[in-house]
């Protein structure tokens, strides 16, 4: 039996990968499963909140009583969570957001050309930042951090530069953790406060993360 500490609140979780188109038939992408992000809204759900969950595209399936919206591009993504963001208590960014797009997506299957090619590529939208960044109705605000190396200085500087509540850090070097795992160990930053999570599963993670998060709504 679990006290549900996030009842009457409503939690929006980004979460996967984008994808950001080349032409009708490419994109550029990278491995986010989801799986943290998912298993975030699980626990979310079983604390009894309300959950939007956004998603790029992943294999695993959303739960069941969770808001699903499904997205492929940051842009889409940034439309979405400045929408439900707005209707919510709390915003974790916990999608693996491509940091560039194509400067312009062919209309027609690119041919193959020479032995080079070269793409222009603009940056994307920073989703977490825009939300943080909310005059109204601005959510608790709660970051990732994938970092191989200086874990705790990369992750406060995004806390603070991107106006964050609270950032979630893991060391992606380490074997068997974080991308694609069903494994992964957190470091909780807030601005004069941190918190080591021992190394479990992203379910057991996602419940504890959750916790702290409901401490402060
Ligand atoms: O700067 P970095 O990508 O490492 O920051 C990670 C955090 O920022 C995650 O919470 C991620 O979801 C969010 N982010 C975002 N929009 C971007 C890039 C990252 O919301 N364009």
């Amino acid at each position: 039996e679990v006290e549900p500490l996030l009842a009457g609140k409503t939690i929006t979780i980004t979460a996967g990968p984008t994808r950001e188109a080349l032409d009708p038939v490419r994109y550029i992408s990278n491995h986010s499963s989801g799986k943290m992000g998912y298993a975030l809204a699980e626990a979310a759900l079983a604390l009894g909140a309300k959950v939007n969950l956004i998603s790029g595209p992943v294999t695993i399936k959303a739960p069941a009583n969770a808001l699903l919206t499904n997205i492929e591009s940051a842009e889409q993504l940034l439309t979405a969570s400045m929408e439900l963001a707005a209707q919510s208590d709390a915003f974790i960014g916990c999608a693996a957001v491509a940091d560039y797009r194509a400067a312009a997506i062919h209309e027609q299957k690119m041919k193959k050309q020479g032995d080079e090619l070269t793409l222009t590529l603009v940056k994307n939208p920073d989703v977490i930042a825009n939300v943080a960044a909310l005059s109204e109705n601005r959510p608790y605000t709660v970051g990732f951090a994938a970092e191989t190396q200086d874990v705790a200085s990369y992750a406060q500087g995004k806390l603070k530069n991107k106006n964050l509540d609270m950032i979630c850090a893991n060391d992606v070097s380490k074997e068997g953790l974080g991308f694609n795992s069903d494994h992964n160990a957190l470091t909780l930053f807030w601005h004069n406060e941190q918190l080591d999570l021992a190394m479990g599963s992203k379910k057991d993670l996602a419940m504890s993360v959750m916790t702290e998060l409901a401490k402060r709504l």
